[in-house]
């Protein structure tokens, strides 16, 4: 007799258990969503020694996958610069974007710009309007140079703490903020 008491009440709990569960794995999946720009723990040393010499490590989330395999296919021509590395890290590296590529439609290239870079794409744009001026100060000289203005920009994390030039440039031209 008191098993039917039991049963009902341990299925409620389930089910308010399933729910809870369900609404946080929706919400931790808008989070990671909205957090883009962060390179991924499961990073191989490589990605930072063969990827993060000449600029930072770039997020592998801020651009799709077609783009990223271009770039890995032609890096003796890398930006004007010869950037090749032996075939095995290139398939370390290439395994690696493709775990953690972006997927929205805003994560390719612009149709006017330039198809292999993540800064030319919607999402880049969007996020960066505010600072546009910015790109053309001689401190920031370059899109890529993402350390200008990201704090963290090295260890790889692109949301957070933004720069005294980057901060004081929106509180200048967004008082509001
Ligand atoms: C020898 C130096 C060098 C190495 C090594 C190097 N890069 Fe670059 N990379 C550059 C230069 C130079 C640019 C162009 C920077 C600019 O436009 O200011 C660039 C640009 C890029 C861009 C485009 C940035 C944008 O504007 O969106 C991506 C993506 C990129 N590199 C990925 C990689 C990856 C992945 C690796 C490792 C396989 C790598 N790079 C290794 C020098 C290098
Ligand atoms: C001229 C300054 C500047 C440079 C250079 C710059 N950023 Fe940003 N970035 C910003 C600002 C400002 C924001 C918006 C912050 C906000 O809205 O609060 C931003 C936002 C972002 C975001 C969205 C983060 C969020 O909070 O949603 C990502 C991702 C990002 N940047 C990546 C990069 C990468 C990667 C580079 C280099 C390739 C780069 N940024 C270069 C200033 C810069």
């Amino acid at each position: 007799m008191n098993n039917f008491k039991t049963v009902p009440k341990r299925s409620r709990a389930i089910r308010v258990g399933r729910a809870l569960m369900t609404l946080l794995l929706g919400m931790t999946c808008v989070a990671h969503a909205e957090q883009r720009g962060l390179v991924p723990a499961d990073m191989p040393e490589s990605y930072r020694t063969e990827c993060g010499s000449c600029h930072v490590m770039l997020p592998p989330d801020l651009l799709q996958m077609g783009p990223w395999g271009r770039i890995m296919n032609q890096l003796e021509s890398h930006y004007g610069v010869d950037a090749r590395i032996e075939p095995n890290t290139r398939e370390e590296i290439e395994s690696f974007l493709a775990r953690h590529a972006g997927r929205a439609p805003s994560l390719v290239a612009k149709r006017s710009g330039d198809p292999l870079r993540l800064t030319e794409t919607l999402y880049f744009h969007r996020r960066h309007g505010k600072v546009r001026p910015l790109f053309q100060n001689p401190q920031v000289a370059s899109k890529v140079n993402c350390t200008a203005c990201h704090v963290q920009a090295d260890p790889g994390h692109f949301y957070g703490e933004l720069t005294t030039l980057s901060r004081e440039f929106l509180q200048k031209s967004n008082p509001v903020r």
